[in-house]
């Protein structure tokens, strides 16, 4: 219980890991340092926590001497956290090593190691079944023994499995159900040196959704900015790299765009310290080691600046921009990209629904996000009524901007009464049809992501497509369908047939506000929910912008509209009511008693005092807290999601806004 959330973003997250050497800001790289060898001093170039290799310790007397008597820390001369490996990845080149699982966890242990390895088998990719089987059991009795051996180092268990998703999975989950602290996930160097980055998603995923969500992961290996902030987007926090040193030897540059030779570069290709004030020709004429030293800082500098990007872009919401900037720098990353479509389902869970940042469409690979999936499936919590009008986008958000007055229209029906649309709004949709997100009915347009995203006018192939399917559909709900003419390049209109010209009213004339509020909350809450607006409401507006603010009954206060995004935010009457209209376990976070009267008093809910929860939370949600007979303790925004709200026992799962009922 070491691991603590902050941000999420994707399926990654931005946390703090506590070692006994200190609290290391996650996502994190760990450079690899070599006991005997090291002359670089990583913490100057950003380092919190490195990885070095027990078994070559123990394996030189001098060094194993001296990391006895001074232990690891003072062996590597490094104050912060220190990992150590076991010498796994030796036996998997080397294919023996002198040393026992028990040795080598003891060893760990008396030289003062943050956190210890066992002698897990890492095993090839593709190998035949058999043998992943027969190795992976070797890999899961070893951890066990290591948890036996150990007395209070934190101990890493490796993930194994080959390129099987299912041994993977059962991997991680016998893995995650004992007491480590840290997972990595092993064996998928050999992946990533052939560029088989689809194979690598898939061996992240299955380990992944198997693994605890309370305890970092670490890509074992991974020490290429290129694919950072794919990992990170999938859930992995910790990356090792020899990478920094082993390209410098080779007179190769990380960039998070791909490697770059010295023998061709004509100009540096970054701003670090190095690049600024070496030409390439400076370089290429130094001694060998002066060479290798500049170079493998520049490594460093480029690996720390991409992990400070990614941190960045969890606590701001715009990870998934990062990933699809960067997997476009190789084509097998874009077949990654491409394929990650299969794990959309998964992702939306953990992808949180509110985010700071817009969504940007950066190509037909942006339509397999979580976000478009998630407005697909809460579409069908909103009502349906006998006829709809699908406009063509405007600027968002659509319904101030929606044309009004003389508009051409096809419809399936050819006797339409042409004026009276006012009188029958209870009777009409009224939806745009755009990019990423789809159909999207006026009444919701300015609930994000609907009104906060940004996407190419020029529509590519794919785009059209989908668009396409969207609206097919959808209307197979409605007997009754008028499309506006603007649209016809998109769509097929051979079966709406009747051409019409309607005098369009202006939206708010359309949609009221209650109606609007309660698509909102429908769509926001689950069907039903929009009930919270049932009866006498008092609905107060901005000055300035005109937009809802307050939505009261009497005195007391339902929800507040909130003007970023968009979205409902509760207030005790809407907490109330809602606690009412959604039955139980509906939006709720149960606590214990324990928890009962600080909940009361509005303190944020923690994770450990959670006994239960509606399982389809997300992250950055409002949420009910209750207790365990179901009363209304308090309310608030949800940190973490569900799974994560029962797996976690440190850190908050609730940041409350009120309690006192
Ligand atoms: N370093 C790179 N891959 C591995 C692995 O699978 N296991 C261990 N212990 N170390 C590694
Ligand atoms: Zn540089």
């Amino acid at each position: 219980m070491n691991f603590e959330i902050k941000y999420k973003d994707a399926r990654g997250r931005a946390g703090i890991f506590k070692t006994p050497h200190g609290k290391v800001k996650t996502p994190a790289l760990m450079p690899v340092v070599h006991p005997g060898k090291q002359t670089l001093d990583v913490g100057k170039y950003g380092a919190e926590i490195v990885i070095t290799n027990a078994y070559i310790m123990y394996k030189n007397e001098e060094l194993r001497l001296k990391a006895l008597e001074n232990g690891v820390h003072g062996l590597i001369n490094f104050p912060g956290p220190i990992i150590t490996d076991s010498g796994s990845f030796q036996l998997s080149v080397y294919g023996d090593i002198e040393i026992s699982n028990q040795e080598i966890i003891e060893f760990q242990e008396k030289i003062g190691a943050d956190v210890g390895t066992s002698l897990d088998i890492p095993t090839p990719p593709f190998v035949n079944r058999r043998r992943v089987e027969e190795e992976l059991d070797v890999t899961i009795s070893r951890a066990q023994e290591a948890l036996e051996v150990r007395d209070k180092m934190l101990l890493n268990s490796v993930v194994q499995g080959s390129t099987y998703p299912d041994l993977r999975a059962k991997s991680a989950r016998v893995l995650g159900e004992m007491d480590f602290d840290v997972h990595p996930i092993g064996a998928v160097v050999p992946l990533m040196e052939s560029y088989q980055y689809s194979s690598l998603l898939d061996v992240i995923m299955a380990s992944v959704e198997n693994l605890p969500d309370s305890r970092p992961r670490h890509l074992m290996g991974a020490g290429h900015p290129m694919i950072f902030s794919f990992a990170v987007a999938l859930g992995c926090d910790l990356f090792d790299s020899a990478a920094y040193i082993l390209y410098a030897q080779d007179d190769r540059l990380l960039m998070p765009d791909g490697t770059h030779k010295l023998e061709k570069l004509v100009e540096m290709p970054c701003s670090c310290p190095i690049c600024n004030n070496y030409s390439p020709e400076d370089l290429r004429s130094m001694q060998k080691v002066d060479r290798t030293r500049l170079l493998a800082q520049h490594n460093l500098h480029i690996s720390f600046a991409e992990i400070r990007q990614i941190r960045q872009a969890l606590a701001e919401g715009s990870l998934w921009r990062l990933v699809e900037k960067r997997m476009r720098n190789h084509p097998y990353l874009l077949n990654a990209l491409r394929k990650m479509k299969e794990y959309t389902p998964h992702l939306e869970r953990y992808d949180p629904p509110n985010k700071k940042s817009a969504f940007f469409y950066s190509g037909p690979e942006s339509l397999n996000r979580p976000e478009v999936y998630r407005h697909q499936e809460r579409l069908m919590r909103l009502p349906t009524r006998e006829r709809l009008i699908l406009l063509s986008p405007t600027e968002k958000p659509y319904s101030k901007h929606i044309p009004i007055g003389e508009m051409n229209f096809y419809s399936n029906m050819n006797n339409l009464n042409q004026t009276n649309l006012k009188e029958e709004k209870d009777n009409l949709q009224l939806a745009v049809l755009d990019v990423p997100f789809g159909v999207i009915p006026l009444e919701i347009d300015e609930v994000y992501p609907l009104a906060q995203n940004e996407s190419p006018q020029i529509l590519d192939e794919d785009a059209r497509k989908y668009l396409l399917e969207e609206f097919e559909s959808y209307v197979k709900n409605y007997p009754e369908i008028i499309i506006s003419e603007n649209i016809q390049d998109i769509l097929d209109l051979s079966n709406t047939p009747h051409k019409h010209q309607l005098e369009l009213p202006p939206v708010k004339k359309l949609i009221d506000d209650v109606t609007r509020i309660k698509y909102i909350a429908d769509y926001q809450f689950g069907a039903g929910a929009g009930e919270i607006f049932r009866g006498d409401v008092e609905i107060t507006k901005s000055r300035k912008t005109g937009k809802i603010r307050h939505i009261y009954h009497e005195e007391e206060l339902i929800a507040t509209l909130r003007a970023r995004d968009g979205v409902l935010v509760l207030g005790m009457e809407g907490a109330r009511r809602l606690h009412s209209y959604l039955p139980y376990p509906l939006n709720r976070v149960v606590v214990n008693e324990d928890a009962e009267p600080f909940a009361r008093e509005g303190k944020s809910i923690f994770a450990k005092f959670v006994i239960n929860c509606d399982m389809n939370i997300r992250a950055s949600e409002e949420v009910l807290v209750v207790n365990q007979q179901d009363e209304l303790l308090a309310f608030g925004k949800s940190i973490l999601n569900a799974p994560e709200i029962m797996n976690f026992k440190v850190g908050q799962a609730v940041k409350t806004r009120k309690g006192g009922f």
